[in-house]
């Protein structure tokens, strides 16, 4: 098979295809990348909409927050109370602080409004699930002799047991307090108990309030408030907002990794994500500072990760800390760099990392495994990747103790294939340290990642190439054409697709790649360009998310050697790969040239093929994005073309085309 150039033409290639030297190529090659950055979870992909649900904002994450952050007391009518902070006695040890609401005068309701992340979002006619934790602190005016208010008081709590403080009024009001939904809770009781309603909306508004009323003087003490829509991504209980996740399974990943990136080595030691604060009841979950700079509630946590790869016929690639905190520790927060854990520590937190595998793939009756079915989950997770580490800085320390994780999970976990680290960067000298160690260890494959400009991308196509195939395998589990103003430009897209046709040559080699970040909030971003860009209603695709997209959606598992030759070489890169389920050949042709390139094919075998091809393209000016809010300028159009034993094809200026040959089912005569 054979593509030659038409003298026509202002630019030519020559492209030569080897249809008989087919070589298997990785069928997960294409997948994600997920990190909490951006706000990519909490106010983004997790779909609770109360914004410091549980009061553990803390001034240590931004200056201007402390526990009440989105919260304010309401009070109506003639009513007045007031609102503070308690520790005595929290719903659970990991989540010690809790509100307290004094009612010193009913009036027509005193209570709390939050505010959500922005505005919360409610739809005409959908239901939002409302729950949270209360116990009566005392009943009528008198304010317990307790410095701490988290007891009720002694000498009233007989009354509280006996008269309560009536039932909570909760509602979802407009900005201005127009009530678009209430609901009642059962009058709460002296101990803390998880109280429950679901409130329906009757109109749609972007910028509701959620509110809480007390009708009775007293003292209230509250938790955990969570309002949820039920119409999550698959209906899932705390669950992920549905628009956000489609377009993410949108993209048919092959896997995802998460929950990070830095996120998962953490600002200092303790704030490495580990991943038992995050499994079982919300209540129970450790939050923290995100190393971003924000919070985690980890509400979208191990449980909601699994259950979403498994939603959108991903496979999980969870990645744990190396037992060292991130080197930028002390860059970002007043830390001290990378730290290891103490190696006296290491021998439980290795323990911790056997028990994940325990917990995603072991039987609903080991001690893990149970708590997976407890959380709904009886059959196993089917765990094949665990990464250990993010882009370290390959240091003594590092080695160490990522050495003693390997060596364990390897003696213990054979069938799971670990993924090491090899530094932040395409080169230098956590590269070459990160590559010895796993040519040292016979690691089975390596996280590389790089952002570098879109010529990079070009100039680099050979890069895998020269790749020793008797060293070990490649994820490129970060990356992105990074513009100098970092917007998402059709020339950065292009690049990356130029790439990605470079990752597909080198399959046999380059297992997994996924580019980053996925997700940013307007707004609240720390980082650019990203893939998906979204605020509380609406999501906006990136020119770049097209590419991963397309990539993903004509995907094969063999790969067709290409020769691309001629004037337009350096500007035309090209795959050709078969998806042997379906028997389809899909060509692939990335143009960064200002000119089309008129090509053409002797498909050979024409009878194999249907006699009309799909074919789907992105172009447009190289410096034009898709602009949050405003209609896309840019998206791929599919049309059909007649193809018989001749391709011809016009490569249009600055596209990528992708021509999806249909295989007949019966040869034609
Ligand atoms: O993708 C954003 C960040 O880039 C990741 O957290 C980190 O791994 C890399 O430096």
């Amino acid at each position: 098979m054979f593509l030659t150039p038409r003298t026509t033409s202002a630019a030519t290639a020559s492209i030569t295809f080897r249809a008989d030297q087919p070589k298997a190529i990785s069928p997960d090659l294409f997948g994600l990348f997920f990190e909490d950055l951006n706000s990519a979870a909490d106010g983004g992909l997790y779909a609770e909409l109360i914004q410091n649900r549980s009061f553990e904002y803390q001034a240590t994450e931004q200056p201007t927050w402390n526990n009440l952050t989105g919260w304010e007391l309401v009070a109506r009518g003639a009513g007045e109370g007031s609102i503070r902070v308690a520790t005595t006695d929290p719903v659970h040890p990991n989540n010690p602080h809790f509100a307290v609401l004094q009612v010193k005068h009913p009036g027509d309701g005193v209570g709390l409004r939050n505010s959500g992340f922005g505005g919360i979002p409610v739809q005409a006619g959908h239901c939002y699930d409302l729950a949270l934790f209360a116990r009566v602190l005392f009943v009528g005016e008198r304010w317990p002799s307790h410095e701490d208010a988290g007891h009720p008081g002694a000498d009233n709590a007989g009354d509280a047991a006996q008269k309560g403080l009536g039932p909570l009024v909760a509602r979802l009001e407009s900005e201005r307090g127009d009530v678009l939904g209430e609901a009642l809770l059962p009058s709460p009781g002296q101990e803390w108990a998880r109280l429950s309603a679901t409130i329906t909306a009757s109109r749609t508004d972007a910028n509701a309030r959620f509110v809480l009323l007390v009708r009775e003087q007293g003292g209230l003490a509250l938790d955990v408030i969570s309002l949820f829509p039920q119409h999550t991504f698959r209906g899932r209980p705390n669950g992920l907002r549905a628009d956000l996740a489609q377009a993410i399974a949108d993209l048919k990943p092959k896997f995802v990794r998460f929950p990070g990136g830095c996120l998962v080595h953490g600002n200092g030691l303790g704030n490495m994500y580990r991943w038992k604060d995050t499994i079982g009841p919300i209540e129970g979950r450790r939050e923290q500072p995100n190393l971003w700079g924000y919070h985690q509630t980890a509400g979208l946590g191990y449980f909601e990760y699994f259950q979403f790869c498994e939603d959108i016929g991903a496979k999980p690639l969870p990645v744990v800390p190396a037992g060292v905190c991130c080197q930028n520790s002390g860059y970002l927060a007043g830390g001290a760099g990378q730290q290891g854990l103490p190696l006296e520590a290491m021998p439980a937190y290795i323990q911790e990392v056997l028990d994940l595998i325990e917990w995603a793939n072991g039987p609903a009756t080991s001690t893990w495994g149970a708590r997976r079915a407890e959380a709904g989950h009886p059959e196993p997770f089917n765990l094949e990747y665990l990464g250990v580490g993010n882009e370290e800085q390959i240091t003594p320390a590092f080695r160490e103790r990522f050495q003693m994780i390997y060596a364990a999970v390897r003696a213990r976990h054979p069938e799971i294939t670990v993924v090491g680290t090899v530094g932040p960067f395409h080169s230098g000298s956590d590269y070459d340290e990160g590559w010895k160690i796993a040519d040292a260890l016979r690691l089975p494959i390596v996280d590389e990642h790089y952002y570098v400009g879109p010529d990079w991308f070009w100039d680099n196509l050979g890069r895998y190439d020269a790749y020793d195939r008797g060293r070990p395998a490649v994820y490129l589990g970060e990356y992105a054409a990074h513009e100098p103003d970092r917007r998402n430009t059709l020339r950065s897209a292009l690049a990356e697709a130029a790439y990605l046709t470079a990752l597909e040559r080198n399959g046999d080699l380059v297992r997994l790649a996924s580019y980053a970040p996925l997700l940013a909030k307007q707004g609240h971003t720390q980082w650019l360009p990203d893939l998906i860009y979204f605020d509380n209603t609406s999501v906006a695709l990136s020119v770049n998310y097209y590419v991963q997209q397309l990539f993903s959606l004509n995907a094969g598992d063999r790969y067709l050697p290409i020769v691309v030759a001629g004037a337009a070489g350096d500007n035309l890169a090209a795959s050709c790969v078969q998806d042997r389920a379906s028997g389809d050949l899909i060509v692939k042709l990335v143009s960064r040239s200002c000119h089309a390139i008129q090509v053409w094919c002797d498909l050979g075998h024409a009878g194999l093929f249907a006699p009309e091809a799909r074919c789907t393209v992105l172009a447009g000016d190289p410096l034009a994005e898709n602009v949050f809010g405003a209609p896309p300028a840019l998206a791929p159009e599919t049309t059909t073309m007649s193809v018989g034993a001749q391709l011809m094809y016009e490569v249009p200026p600055y596209s990528l085309s992708i021509i999806r040959l249909t295989r007949r089912s019966q040869p034609a005569a």
